[in-house]
């Protein structure tokens, strides 16, 4: 028996639907160096969360840069927003400095050196449903604090008790809920009491939770105090690690004591490609999502996407076949980098990204039956969340975080006050079983001991002329490539404005299943008439993607598109 595909409707409903108040999400808002369009001149912060997008524009009212604002918002989002924010989980960060220099850091979780092949396999070799989703197995070896401690040493400006203290004082005094946030605890109360007997700051035990309510998180004050005081050694060494070990005691999960201070990230160079005069600048492996991002924007290139228009027929043709493509290649080519030869300039060539092109035929969807993986001659060696900062200077940072899930494994580490990630299910855990999100693998992304499972979280940065121009990314599992992809189009071929681009409804097709998802109104009637007559199978769904991007506009100014899809804010100065 594989996984059904039942938990992506769980992560589609963490998203609220769309309303008309989306349209009203285009005013950015901010105090200072606004023009009278609604841009800012000195940066700019777009998170998930309003709190969030605060710390950060106050740490580059301090004198921080893009570093130091990106460190204050991972930590203060692991506090507001506690369904991806995380210290619990992992990611990616794309910088991009204003003097050009351009970096990545791969600060993605790791299996765990006891982690095997088969973890999750029953006796018969059936994956067992949801033991990679939920509790104490489900958990890679976190890297969010390794990764914030490298990003500051390298790039921060203030001192790292400074960066720090904004989401200890957000956790030590409570911050308001949103309405988003009080339903989606309530909702969760069993789950959190089945995994957390004891209670933990997420559980309301007197009555439910309600807008404006005060979320006050000690323990996490004291994790985050430790974190302040001694780095990397308060998170991997110590109380903190003690506790995680004595938590996966507890539920036998396999992390240890080992495995928490052998965690480090990885510095990586990041992929770069080129579409039409811009360059993309965006995540390698341990991410799929730099690659595929490179090989859609290769695939669609040669077609008049403009002149079709936005969302037209030929438009949705003609992304949903490249899709189809990348996502077939994705499944077999690509893993963590330090284990498996991803073949990368294969990949990345126009010319292999054409050619997978050349079979597509106007008359009818190409089935993804008869669609593999391109072949790769020889071996070449070589719920989540995304936020967008550009500080004074022009520095940027686009960074994904994610514990996978809306609240990760759903286990709070006793004493530590913070949540575990379920991250072991984005690798294969079985070929062909598709993990939560319906993607699926093989070899490539096997699971094996201190390996990262393949992620397609796709932060990146794009330049025009030399010159920072955009900076993007978003949470949403499969559909992260696929939303980042139509947000850059969105802007370079249909001229919409930031806002606009991250608001415009989107559409997403993953090879297998063999479906073209669409959220409502995305695509006129007309359309979808004339590619259900070609054989596309259309399914509606909720929400995709919750892009935060900046664009840097001809004048010079900074742009901000907070997705209405959440709760997103983007605040300038
Ligand atoms: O790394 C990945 O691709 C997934 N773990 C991302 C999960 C995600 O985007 C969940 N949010 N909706």
């Amino acid at each position: 028996m594989q996984k059904t595909i039942k938990p992506l409707i769980k992560i589609k409903n963490s998203f609220a639907s769309l309303t008309l108040v989306v349209l009203l999400a285009g005013c950015v808002t901010g105090q200072l160096g606004k023009n009278n369009s609604g841009e800012y001149k000195n940066g700019m912060v777009v998170s998930a969360h309003p709190e969030a997008s605060q710390v950060g524009i106050d740490i580059l009212k301090k004198g921080g840069n893009a570093v130091d604002a990106a460190v204050a918002v991972q930590f203060a989002l692991a506090v507001v927003y506690p369904n991806a924010g995380n210290i619990g989980g992992g990611g990616f960060m794309v910088y991009r400095g204003a003097n050009g220099e351009i970096n990545a850091l791969d600060f993605r979780e790791k299996a765990a050196a006891s982690a095997s092949r088969d973890m999750y396999l029953d006796s018969a070799g059936n994956p067992i449903v949801d033991k990679s989703l939920y509790g104490y197995l489900a958990s890679g070896v976190p890297g969010s604090v390794d990764g914030m401690v490298e990003a500051h040493k390298k790039y921060g400006k203030l001192s790292w008790a400074q960066v720090l203290q904004p989401a200890i004082d957000l956790a030590q005094n409570g911050f308001k809920i949103t309405k988003r946030q009080a339903g989606e605890l309530n909702s969760l109360h069993r789950k959190f009491m089945e995994f957390n007997p004891d209670g933990t700051a997420f559980v309301n035990l007197e009555s439910t939770w309600q807008e404006n309510d005060l979320l006050v998180q000690k323990e996490l004050t004291n994790t985050l105090k430790l974190i302040q005081k001694k780095g990397r050694a308060g998170f991997y060494e110590g109380a903190v690690a003690d506790s995680v070990v004595a938590e996966m005691q507890r539920g036998k999960g396999l992390i240890t004591k080992e495995d928490l201070k052998n965690y480090h990230s990885a510095w990586r160079k990041p992929i770069t490609g080129n579409y039409r005069g811009y360059k993309i600048i965006t995540m390698p492996p341990t991410s799929s999502g730099g690659i595929a991002l490179v090989q859609l924007l290769q695939s669609v290139e040669k077609f008049p996407l403009k002149k079709w228009g936005h969302n037209a027929d030929s438009t949705v043709q003609v992304i949903v076949e490249a899709e189809r493509r990348v996502y077939a290649d994705r499944a077999t080519h690509l893993g963590d980098p330090d284990f498996y030869a991803v073949p990368q300039q294969q990949l990345l060539s126009p010319d292999y990204n054409q050619n997978r092109m050349a079979n597509f035929n106007w008359a009818a969807a190409t089935p993804s039956s008869s669609v593999l993986a391109g072949e790769i001659k020889g071996t070449e060696h070589e719920e989540t969340t995304h936020f967008s900062i550009v500080d004074r200077d022009g520095n940027a940072v686009s960074i994904t975080t994610t514990l996978n899930g809306s609240y990760g494994s759903l286990v709070a580490v006793k004493g530590a006050g913070f949540l575990l990630n379920n991250e072991m299910d984005d690798f294969s855990v079985k070929p062909g079983a598709p993990n939560m999100y319906g993607l699926v693998g093989g070899e490539a992304n096997a699971i094996a001991p201190n390996k990262r499972m393949l992620s397609s979280m796709t932060p990146s940065i794009v330049e025009k002329d030399g010159k920072l121009f955009m900076v993007v990314g978003t949470p949403g599992g499969s559909t992260i490539i696929t939303s980042v992809f139509q947000t850059i189009i969105n802007v370079i071929d249909f001229d919409m404005s930031m806002q606009e681009a991250v608001a415009a409804k989107k559409f997403h097709h993953q090879w297998l299943p063999d479906e073209v998802y669409v959220e409502k109104d995305a695509i006129d009637s007309l359309s979808t008439e004339k590619l259900k007559a070609k054989g596309y199978k259309i399914v509606p769904r909720g929400a995709i993607g919750r892009v935060d991007a900046i664009l840097k506009t001809k004048w010079g100014n900074y742009q901000g598109g907070a997705d209405p899809r959440g709760d997103d804010k983007a605040i300038g100065w």
